[in-house]
């Protein structure tokens, strides 16, 4: 009898059935399944696959989540997964990260209690970044600098706001404002899958970065073969935060500080697979989930099909706010897809994956090239139009 594993939030990955495939020689058969509000965002041919519900009653398989919903529902069913409780801590919260890191002599992301912060920031120059201590995909995060530390109550408020829906999504009531030494660096995203006290690279993308609104946001993500330091943190960090039997994806935002070299920050982790990325790695053409499964099932490694390096995603963000009245800003010669159409409303100025107007796909990625079309990623007055008052 194979033992069951169950990929919970089957809408977060991709080609379903190659995936499966990859575990076909060894002692576990893998499953999907997605909640019916996510099961709309799966294609057919997967949809095959998955077992649309909310909840999970087969009591002898492992669950491993792939989405937040998902990550609640592991921590509420704990004994059904196979995720340490420091995955979930940290996975929840950046300052437990951050502690769990130091304590296991990693190089840790280093933070101030908020009353501190100001007197901090205007007498040294030194830059924080203020986060809500428990929520993603960049709400509430802002910098402060001596520049702008006036705005520092209004940011420690905006970050401790939780909107309905992520209350219920995370199960949290509250969100405690946190402030970050700001590090100044390259920043990158990894998916890691940890299986047994194994761990095998689902992928690596280099994020390059503007400021908006004193938010980061990324412009563009690059998918780059990882080097052996990436390789050899991201496993001291599946270390420190898994125990030994456990089985989970791990997702890994880091910076590589341009203060210090062979050095690599850990600033955010979730026992899940990463978001925002999904058009990317279908561009790529291959299953990079499904590689990095086979790897540690003991299969063949099959090499990354299609052009694995320097396979890039454009993200072309708002930096006003208004009403989107021409969307005739996408660069030739590259894919699209229109992610807002024209009436479509933007009121918010906001880092999150959610509030990008298209993407570009393309090949061949070189930092000058970059440099040539950045600004064109920034979609302004031009194309947004200010609401009259
Ligand atoms: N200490 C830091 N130094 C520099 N940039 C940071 C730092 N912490 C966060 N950031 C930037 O802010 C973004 C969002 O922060 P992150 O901790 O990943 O929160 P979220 O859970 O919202 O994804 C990061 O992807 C990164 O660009
Ligand atoms: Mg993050």
């Amino acid at each position: 009898m194979k033992t069951i594993i169950i990929f919970a939030g089957a809408a977060s990955i991709y080609g379903l059935a190659d995936i499966k495939a990859a575990s076909k020689n060894s002692d576990f058969a893998l499953q999907f399944v997605e909640t019916p509000e996510m099961a709309k965002y799966i294609s057919s041919d997967d949809l095959k696959e998955v077992s649309v519900k909310n909840d999970i009653k087969d009591e002898d398989s492992i669950v491993v989540p792939l989405n937040e919903y998902w990550v609640t529902w592991c921590k509420k069913n704990v004994k059904r997964c196979r995720i340490s409780t420091k995955a979930f801590k940290a996975s929840r919260s950046k300052k437990y990260l951050a502690d769990c890191m130091m304590q296991h002599g990693l190089p840790s992301n280093r933070y101030e209690i908020t009353s501190n912060v100001k007197k901090i920031v205007s007498d040294k120059q030194k830059v924080y970044i203020i986060k809500p201590d428990n929520q993603y995909s960049g709400h509430g995060v802002k910098i402060i600098s001596a520049l702008n530390y006036h705005n520092i109550d209004k940011y420690l408020i905006d970050a401790s706001i939780v909107d309905e829906k992520v209350k219920k999504v995370l199960d949290i009531t509250a969100s405690p404002s946190i402030c970050f030494e700001f590090i100044d660096g390259v920043e990158y995203s990894a998916d890691v899958f940890f299986f047994q006290g194994k761990i095998s690279v689902v992928r690596v993308c280099k994020k390059y970065r503007t400021i908006i609104d004193n938010a980061p946001c990324v412009l563009a993500y690059v998918l780059e073969e990882p080097t052996e330091l990436i390789r050899r943190y991201l496993e001291l960090w599946c270390n420190a935060l898994f125990d030994y039997d456990n089985i989970s994806f791990g997702q890994f935002d880091f910076i590589s500080p341009t203060s210090v070299s062979n050095v690599l920050v850990p600033i955010d982790f979730s026992c899940r697979v990463g978001g925002g990325i999904s058009e990317l790695l279908r561009y790529h053409g291959g299953n990079l989930y499904r590689d990095s499964l086979e790897v540690l099932f003991g299969e063949k490694c099959i090499a990354n099909k299609g052009n694995f390096q320097n396979v890039f995603q454009l993200n072309f963000i708002p930096n006003t706010m208004g009403t989107l009245i021409n969307d005739n800003f996408l660069i030739n010669d590259l894919q699209a897809i229109k992610l807002k159409k024209l009436g479509d409303r933007i009121d918010r100025l906001d880092p999150s994956a959610n509030n990008r107007l298209a993407i570009c796909l393309g090949d061949n990625f070189s930092e000058a090239y970059y440099k040539k079309i950045k600004d064109r990623l920034l979609i302004g007055s031009q194309y947004i139009k200010h609401d009259e008052v």
